[in-house]
């Protein structure tokens, strides 16, 4: 059972599913009569993704990118990758970035960095899960789901090592699992 590696549920399906909805609302309020961009980053969006963009009704486009920065740890390497860049055209779009979570920053100050130079309309930053305590690097972030403490969390589309992506709540992996 994935969840005998669980230390402790942070949210529960029922509270992202609700959380997901008011982030969709705050998002269709701000671009209304607009078409939006989403860009989901790979591969832990994936799940915050499928719930998001339904729950918004605007015209709206999508589109997907990998970066690796993370290898199997629990903490970023630094380095980041594009290992998979996007198939649209991002000019002249309102674009929404869709991350999982934003801890150092690390990440998504590189990409935002490359996606600003392909001079969308406007970008702004989507997260489910905000570490701030983490940061290294100054990230603007327009909508954020939760803050959470500095702990490794899984669930819900996170991974560590690429497992328990498919939990669909996010919980605190007990350090155990990861030689903690
Ligand atoms: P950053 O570059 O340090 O901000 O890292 C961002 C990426 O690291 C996220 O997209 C996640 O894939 C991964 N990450 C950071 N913290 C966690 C965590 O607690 N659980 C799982 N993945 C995480
Ligand atoms: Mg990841």
């Amino acid at each position: 059972m994935l969840e005998n590696d669980i230390q402790e549920i942070l949210f529960s399906e029922a509270q992202l599913k609700k959380r997901v909805a008011e982030l969709a609302q705050q998002i269709e309020a701000d671009y209304a009569g607009k078409e939006i961009m989403l860009i989901g980053i790979l591969r832990g969006s994936f799940v915050f993704m499928a719930d998001l963009c339904r729950c918004i009704d605007l015209p709206c486009k999508l589109d997907f990118m990998a970066v690796s920065s993370y290898g199997k740890g629990t903490s970023s390497s630094g380095q980041v990758q594009i290992t998979k860049d996007l198939s649209e055209d991002i000019s002249d779009r309102h674009v929404i970035v869709v991350e999982d979570i934003l801890d150092s920053g690390n990440t998504l100050s590189y990409l935002l960095k490359i996606l600003e130079h392909r001079r969308p309309a406007s970008i702004r930053l989507c997260a489910l899960l905000d570490k701030p305590d983490r940061r290294t690097k100054p990230v603007e972030l327009h909508y954020a789901g939760f803050t959470i403490p500095d702990a490794f969390v899984v669930g819900y589309g996170l991974d560590y090592a690429e497992r328990y992506r498919n939990l669909p709540y996010i919980g605190i992996l007990k350090p155990s699992v990861y030689g903690g």
